[in-house]
């Protein structure tokens, strides 16, 4: 509870609330969000945590009513320097900077989709690597969110004002949007709605099933360890910064491609055949990535649904066909990330593939139960030789979506 203690230092008194929020691995479906089609998220035991008060009413830091109360202050285990103070009446794009654009964008997409959002002190902490492509800046966002409304809530609650419709607790799919909204619109980085869905609808034991394009989502039971594997996530600890500019370059190309095609976007070329129509190699062949990994999705699905004997031993095939995609036609992987792959499968990996936005951050290996030990010397062994930093390795299960730990509900 590391959030609650930074709260007490920074701010003095007890904090009203602890929420945390959890970062994710994808099990299949990378660059597919953004076109529409299917994603196969699940979420981590591991997350971005918030402690937080309002700052009006009784036992909040700062006086009710206050000039100030119209404020956030937000500090970081993880940022050491002084809190940052953000007026919630004058926020807009652009205005806030740093890690600090994340919370203080929810806030503004919060407002700007009508929801109330009191003035709050909040300290963060996460246990997630940040860079490694798990996504902290989601879990960060998602973490605020569920933070803020249901502040929102008990503002509402202790003034006796009667519970509108729009101070009910804001549905999650609702509450994703708007997070992701304030990662395109206020941070300014064009992601799609896989880590924020991730971070609030997934379910332990399970994988998310999310469809980009109707927002059907069905949670699809994953248990890797039930079947004797288990979920290896490597950090390669070569950082990804989605804001670098490559990953709004791939969107841009799927877009065009999609343009060419006729087509609203790259989920409604159905038959491989029409890539053909495509003259440009490199839109080809980034179209080619997203719809083979559409279908992996699929695939994967129907392979935990009615799992055959030796289900991991295909899904892990299918894992390995991704990554070889994202290396080859969608051009993301890194090298550290294919030096991963090839020593996991010589070790005796089912299969490991990239994951996230690419060109850095993590690989996700399924492995048999046996072969952890294995597989990470073989990992750790080559990335000696090639002399890279140690990678750093975590035991992944699909674990619950984000949650209120304090007071526990
Ligand atoms: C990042 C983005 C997601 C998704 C992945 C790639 O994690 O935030 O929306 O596009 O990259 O699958």
């Amino acid at each position: 509870m590391r959030a609650a203690e930074l709260f007490r230092s920074r701010f003095g008194g007890e904090p009203d609330g602890v929420w945390l929020a959890p970062g994710r691995a994808n099990l299949m479906g990378e660059h597919t969000d953004y076109n529409d089609g299917y994603v196969l998220p699940f979420a981590l035991g591991q997350g971005v945590s918030a402690a937080a008060a309002r700052r009006a009413g009784p036992g909040s830091p700062g006086s009710p009513g206050s000039p100030g109360s119209r404020r956030l202050t937000l500090c970081s285990r993880q940022e050491p320097a002084a809190p940052v103070q953000v007026a919630l009446d004058q926020l807009a794009p652009g205005q806030v900077t740093g890690w600090a654009a994340y919370p203080a964008g929810v806030a503004w997409a919060l407002e700007a989709a009508g929801h109330p959002v009191p003035g709050a002190c909040i300290a963060i902490d996460s246990d997630l690597p940040a860079g490694a492509g798990l996504s902290s800046s989601a879990a960060l966002e998602c973490a605020t969110a569920l933070a803020l409304t249901e502040l929102a809530l008990t503002e509402l609650a202790l003034t006796e004002l009667a519970l509108t419709e729009k101070a009910a607790a804001v549905p999650r799919r609702e509450l994703a949007a708007i997070a992701r909204r304030a990662e395109n619109e206020f941070v300014g980085v064009p992601t799609g709605i896989m880590d924020q869905s991730a971070s609030l609808l997934c379910r332990s034991g399970h994988a998310l099933l999310l469809d980009c394009l109707s927002l059907e989502t069905s949670q699809v039971p994953f248990d890797p360890a039930a079947a004797g594997a288990s979920l290896l996530l490597i950090n390669t600890r070569a950082k990804h910064d989605l804001a670098d500019g490559e990953y709004g370059e791939r969107r841009a190309e799927c877009e065009q491609a999609a343009r060419l095609l006729g087509i609203p976007s790259l989920r409604y070329l159905t038959n491989p055949a029409d890539l053909d129509r495509l003259a440009d190699p490199v839109l080809r062949r980034r179209a080619r990535h997203v719809i083979t990994d559409d279908q992996r999705v699929l695939d994967v699905v129907t392979l935990l649904s009615s799992p055959p004997a030796d289900a991991y031993r295909e899904i892990g095939r299918l894992l390995t066909q991704s990554h070889v995609s994202l290396r080859d036609d969608f051009e993301i992987s890194w090298p550290e990330a294919d030096r991963a792959v090839e020593a996991a499968l010589a070790a005796g990996a089912f299969g490991a593939r990239m994951i996230g936005g690419g060109f850095g951050g993590s690989v996700l290996a399924l492995v048999p139960a046996t072969a952890g030990v294995p597989v990470r010397a073989a990992i750790t062994e080559a990335f000696g030789r090639s002399g890279w930093r140690r990678p750093e390795f975590l035991d992944a299960a699909p674990s619950d979506s984000a949650r209120r730990l304090v007071p526990a509900p």
